[in-house]
């Protein structure tokens, strides 16, 4: 299938850049974009007032927390995976339940503009295999690993796996049931998924690691998410998260560390080392991570970082509402927030990252952690793209530069603004 977009584009290319490109002609072959001018007819043409931005990458989300979303954060992390999680997770033993809520959940976060999507499942490979074929289904790109978890004390009984065998044969199973799906662009991929550390016996680690080497599938795992997580594993192994994952052998190209709020400067050098990279989850930290992720101090290390929702532990399913949020966050890292102290001890130099950076963190910066040509309407890229009304975002009377018009998308834009949203050169939301 081929076809020509004509449109504005608006996007980061590089982190701290922003370009548009005035009335464009986007051609789409197959899902590739194979060439961008600025004359020539067009088969689709945005609206007035519309922008084509690329499509956004939600790296780290839960899909079976969808159901409590914006509720629960009255209770620090572990306690709230006991008490409110867990038994949510349980439900999805019924795999009708399962197959309702991805029916609700894949569109829902299509029309947010959330082209690709780095989902946990739950412990039940039917309910995985049910997710990717929703996403499959609705046009979503996706990576979906089932969640591994057998540890006796970082689990409840009534939900975990038998033990580290289990687990493993699971997991393959899994693995299996989604690469046998009829998924004819290739949209659907799975991915490792040991829960974190707390929740994984030694050798369930060990053994997950070995699949990953053994089947070069991705991995994706919480790292140093809050303080209890982060003392509870440098208690347990002696190492800290970020050694202890790589001991383990997860710590590999593309891994996904979701949140990393108390990684270090070693910790950043061994992330980058490794090629792995980290899904920022800034709504998510407010409520358990205790601090800010250092999003500004990651990149200047070197290590890929994109952003997630982390869907329920976040109250928002917009990865743009993240982005936003990615730049608050950032602001009172570097200013710091107890006014009682001095203005020169109150914050952490160096930690504030604009909205273009953002921007760039929910698009580029999840394609450089997955390592995909995704996240830039460019040449060579995959055509995942989502347009967005900005007539009712500030009146056209105000006659704002592009910057302007670009940094109220950033923080204003929400699903309503959101018209139309393609996928891998097919139309998922809208129809132009
Ligand atoms: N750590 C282990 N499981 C979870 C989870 O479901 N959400 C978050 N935010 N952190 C976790
Ligand atoms: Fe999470």
């Amino acid at each position: 299938m081929d076809f020509t977009v004509r449109a504005t584009v608006m996007q980061t290319p590089t982190r701290g850049t922003f370009t548009t490109l005035e009335d464009a002609r986007i051609r789409v072959v197959d899902g590739t974009i194979v060439a961008i001018s600025n004359t020539g007819e067009a088969d689709v043409t945005l609206p007035p007032d519309h922008v084509l931005v690329p499509g956004f990458i939600d790296l780290h989300i839960h899909a079976p927390q969808w159901p409590q979303l914006g509720t629960g954060y009255d209770l620090p992390l572990s306690e709230w995976l006991f008490e409110h999680t867990f038994p949510l997770e349980a439900r999805f033993d019924d795999l009708p339940f399962a197959q309702q809520t991805w029916e609700d959940m894949v569109p829902a976060l299509l029309a947010h503009g959330t082209t690709t999507a780095v989902y946990y499942g739950s412990i039940h490979t039917p309910a995985t295999t049910a997710l990717a074929e929703a996403c499959i289904h609705h046009g979503q790109r996706a990576w979906v690993g089932r969640a591994a978890m057998d540890h006796p004390e970082g689990t409840p009984e009534w939900y975990r796996d038998d033990d580290a065998d289990t687990a493993l044969a699971a997991t393959r199973e899994s693995i299996a049931q989604i690469g046998a799906l009829d998924d004819p662009h290739n949209l659907v991929h799975p991915i490792i998924t040991p829960r974190f550390i707390p929740a994984c016996t030694d050798e369930l680690l060990t053994g997950l690691g070995a699949l990953a080497a053994e089947t070069g599938i991705i991995v994706q795992t919480h790292c140093s998410e809050d303080d209890w997580e982060h003392h509870h594993v440098i208690e347990r192994t002696g190492q800290r998260d970020t050694d202890a994952l790589d001991s383990f052998g997860l710590l590999r190209p593309s891994t996904v560390l979701g949140h990393g709020v108390h990684l270090n400067a070693e910790d950043f050098a061994t992330i980058r080392d490794r090629g792995a990279g980290v899904a920022h989850c800034p709504l998510s930290n407010v409520y358990f991570g205790n601090a800010v992720f250092p999003a500004a101090q990651a990149l200047d290390a070197g290590v890929h970082v994109g952003l997630g929702t982390d869907v329920a532990g976040g109250p928002s399913a917009s990865v743009l509402a993240n982005a936003a949020r990615a730049v608050d966050s950032s602001r009172m890292l570097e200013d710091g927030v107890d006014a009682s102290a001095s203005p020169a001890e109150r914050g952490v130099q160096g930690s504030r990252i604009d909205a273009f950076t953002a921007f760039w963190l929910a698009t580029m910066g999840g394609g450089s952690v997955l390592d995909e040509p995704l996240g830039l309407i460019e040449e060579g890229r995959r055509f995942d793209a989502v347009a967005v009304s900005l007539a009712e975002l500030a009146p056209s009377t105000a006659g704002y530069t592009p910057e302007r018009r670009f940094e109220q998308l950033v923080r204003l834009a929400g699903r309503r603004e959101i018209t139309d949203v393609w996928v891998d050169g097919r139309q998922v939301i809208g129809d132009l």
